[in-house]
């Protein structure tokens, strides 16, 4: 069993730079499939869940090839195969498997998503979008059966504001018959990165980014290159570590008007930024003003960084509130904090945190954000050693983590126990 080590109490210097982001990489490589020739994806994260996806790609008939941080599919040749099990069942995101191949086959049976389970996900609006768009679904053994005789465009209303089902609406519907629109459609920059694939391939979809997603469907698609956008979770993460460890670090390629609502908070502590152009300097402080956090949808603060900034708001004086409006339940760092000497308590969605210095144990991450909390927990650790176990959560976002902390400093490494 591996787990990480920190020896912390340096602050981190120096800079990283941010690879693909991995929520858009993961809905780009089903969206291959609606292709009818080759599609090439610059920039891609290298994570398991993006092996994941090239292992059940090949497993429906593509071509697949690397070339560095490129991804070359080849999908002329893929089946609708049915796929209850294997590789489908490791993954979150396998989901967009389902609005892919119904997309351009018409009928589809993929495995209920596994993935990062920090409470119960439920899929009500995919499968209410693919209904909408004719489609028959039912859910037997624990797999999704999707079928349609012929997918039409509908207007659909989102009840919740979900990335996954506007995304997976998106794929089915730009291989259906006429007009789909999608309201209350989520805005989050990934759904944008898919469109513009999709657009590339040929698809027609207006509205990308806002709430109203108008897609005219097309009975064909073809190949393209594109390149992924930077990653805001992970760029978001080292801004809350470069902030936690009192350091001083330009993160690197990302877009800094994704990073707003963080920054803005950032700021409201006390923590310097620097906003340039394709990157943000962090110049950590002595101390920091306590601040109330509200994770939303985007352009609100990002739920996936709502557990990396539990572990912030520890070092700031006085007590913070951090309520995660996306998410019920999103705790399970803060037990694990709370070994670490951290003052918090859960009330339903939120988390009240009271300044306090942490001291190193053995913790153990339970979904990759609580994974990437508890790295920035052990980081502000001024004596011993924290062992984090669970390295497989943090593994599915975070590619090269030890060694791009060990460039700005850290004294991180693996260790197989
Ligand atoms: N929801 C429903 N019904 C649905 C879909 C969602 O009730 O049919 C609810 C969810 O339970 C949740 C809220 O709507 O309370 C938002 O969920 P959403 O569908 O937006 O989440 P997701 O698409 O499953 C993606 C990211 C998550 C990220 C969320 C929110 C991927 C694969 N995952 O999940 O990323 O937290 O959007 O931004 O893109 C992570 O990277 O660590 C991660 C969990």
């Amino acid at each position: 069993m591996e787990k990480l080590m920190i020896s912390g109490g340096r602050p981190l210097q120096g800079t990283v730079t941010i690879s693909g982001a991995k929520n858009s990489a993961i809905a780009l490589i089903p969206a291959a499939i609606l292709a009818e020739s080759e599609v090439i994806l610059d920039n891609l994260p290298l994570l398991s869940d993006v092996a994941v996806y090239s292992e059940i790609l090949e497993e429906l008939g593509a071509a697949v090839s690397w070339d560095g941080n490129s991804m070359k599919i080849d999908p002329s040749h893929i089946i609708s195969l049915p796929m209850p099990n294997g590789p489908v069942k490791k993954l979150r995101a396998s989901y967009y498997m389902m609005g892919a191949l119904l997309g351009r086959f018409k009928e589809a049976t993929i495995g209920l998503p596994g993935g990062c389970n920090f409470e119960p996900r439920p899929i009500d609006q995919h499968i209410k979008g693919f209904e909408a768009l004719g489609a028959t679904v039912t859910n037997e053994h624990g797999a999704i059966h999707l079928h349609a005789k012929e997918l039409k465009g509908a207007k659909i209303y989102l009840d919740v504001v979900s990335v996954g089902a506007t995304i997976n609406i998106m794929l089915a519907a730009t291989r259906a018959k006429g007009s789909t629109i999608i309201e209350n459609a989520a805005k989050e920059p990934e759904i944008i990165d898919v469109a513009t694939l999709l657009n590339s391939m040929g698809a027609s979809i207006k509205g990308a980014g806002t709430e109203t997603i108008r897609i005219e469907g097309k009975s064909e698609l073809h190949g393209c290159r594109h390149s992924i956008i930077p990653d805001r979770i992970q760029a978001g993460t080292y801004m809350i570590a470069a902030a936690a460890t009192r350091g001083n670090v330009l993160i690197d390629n990302v877009i800094p008007k994704h990073l707003e609502a963080l920054t803005a908070k950032l700021i409201e502590m006390g923590v310097g930024i620097e906003e340039l152009d394709e990157s943000i300097r962090v110049i950590g402080k002595p101390s920091y003003d306590h601040v109330d956090v509200k994770a939303l949808v985007y352009p609100g603060f990002a739920t996936d960084l709502q557990s990396p900034m539990t572990s912030l708001l520890t070092q700031a004086q006085g007590v913070s509130v951090l309520s995660d409006f996306v998410y019920s339940n999103r705790f399970k760092h803060v037990p694990e904090l709370i070994r670490m000497g951290a003052r918090i308590r859960v009330e339903g969605r939120s988390a009240i945190i009271e300044g306090h210095v942490l001291n190193a144990a053995k913790v153990k991450a339970a979904d990759l954000r609580a994974g990437a909390a508890l790295v920035i927990a052990g980081l502000t650790v001024e004596e011993g050693v924290t062992e984090v176990g669970g390295v497989e959560f943090i593994d599915r976002g975070y590619d090269n983590l030890v060694s791009n902390l060990r460039e700005l400093g850290a004294d991180v490494w693996r260790q197989t126990l």
